[in-house]
């Protein structure tokens, strides 16, 4: 039985003149809010003294029912895997899990450093926020599970990313495996400046990035920034005009020289992340693009005969432009990987 809107509005009103006193209702009126309360998991005279609306409580409600589903099928979830294992165990079946021993930044023989800088806060709108931080995520487990992560810093990290992490399921900072910083890569890395060891990685610069080698010995004297922006390629020439500021070196991929590309040669945060991973773990830069670069966007000549390959498969799931995004598997993900983090 729902209360009618002359109902409600009576007990708008009531609440408005004389919060704490519920004379003013009928008892039909009271009891309809009883029962909300109730609903809601709080007492009548809570609701009534602290001004709660029927909406109010009917969502209060709602959100406990939805827990307690969820409660529920997790619970039912977590029964069947048992039931499924003790049938596999009798039936001798159960293959026992390796599992995955991760490398630790510290504990890793890779030292060539990244930074993503993350710095354009103002310059995104909501939307590409969001896709930026899933590409952080990517970049973040794609290290976390590599044999040999490299040196992955955050540079100029806000309050809202901060608490946007947070705020998505308790994955915080705190428990990731990496360098975070609120100050600019400038002073974090500023023992490097003097010696032309900080280069910021972007498209326009007309310097290219050295072999894997060559990456590999200037270990520890190099940072690799990556500019944490997501812009559809509106801001053209950004990154480089701020580098040419800071008076830091800059340098692009060396894209051009391997693979012909159907558009541009922006490429996404993840995927200069996962370029710079391979490359420092001594992956050719022929070998890293045909890995990362995702099939539909090289030109056709460049493109593998279907079903040739399975890591292009990959690294097409791992585009985050693409619409066949599934950002519940990233987060998955990375809840794993920052589960295995905690209990190494
Ligand atoms: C989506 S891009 C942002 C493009 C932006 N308009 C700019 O001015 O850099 C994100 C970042 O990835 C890096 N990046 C993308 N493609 C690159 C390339 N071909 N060479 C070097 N860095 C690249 C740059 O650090 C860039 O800031």
């Amino acid at each position: 039985m729902s209360g009618t809107n002359n109902e409600k509005e009576t007990i708008h009103e009531h609440e408005e003149e004389v919060a704490t006193d519920d004379s003013n209702l009928t008892d039909k009126q009271k009891a309809r809010l009883k029962y909300l309360a109730e609903r809601a998991g709080v007492t009548y005279e809570e609701a009534v003294s602290t001004n709660m609306s029927q909406r109010r409580l009917k969502k209060m409600a709602s959100s406990i029912r939805y827990a307690e589903i969820l409660q529920s099928k997790r619970k039912e979830e977590k029964e069947k895997r048992k039931t499924f294992r003790k049938l596999q165990r009798e039936a001798g079946q159960l293959i026992q899990k390796e599992r995955k021993t991760r490398t630790l930044m510290k504990d890793s023989n890779n030292k060539v450093c990244v930074a993503i800088d993350l710095s354009f806060d103002g310059l995104m709108s909501n939307k590409d926020k969001k896709k930026l931080r899933k590409q952080l995520l990517r970049c973040y487990s794609c290290n976390r599970s590599s044999e040999a992560p490299l040196q992955l810093y955050l540079t100029s990290v806000g309050d809202e990313i901060i608490s946007e992490f947070e705020g998505a399921g308790n994955m915080g900072f705190d428990n990731w495996d990496v360098h975070v910083s609120s100050k600019s890569y400038l002073d974090v890395f500023n023992h490097m400046k003097s010696e032309k060891g900080i280069i910021y990685l972007t498209r326009d610069s007309e310097n290219v990035l050295p072999s894997s080698d060559v990456i590999r010995e200037s270990a520890g004297q190099k940072v690799y920034i990556i500019g944490g922006l997501v812009d559809h390629n509106t801001l053209k020439g950004f990154t480089l005009e701020k580098a040419k500021k800071e008076g830091i070196e800059h340098a692009r991929l060396p894209i051009d020289e391997y693979m012909k590309m159907l558009r541009s040669q922006v490429l996404t945060v993840n995927h200069v992340f996962e370029l710079m991973l391979l490359v420092s773990q001594g992956t050719s830069w022929a070998d890293a693009l045909e890995k990362v670069i995702p099939q539909r966007k090289r030109k056709p000549e460049c493109r593998k005969a279907v079903g040739a390959s399975k890591t292009s498969a990959i690294s097409e799931q791992s585009d985050s432009d693409s619409s066949t995004d599934d950002e519940s598997n990233d987060r998955k993900r990375l809840k794993h990987e920052i589960s295995e983090h905690s209990s190494s």
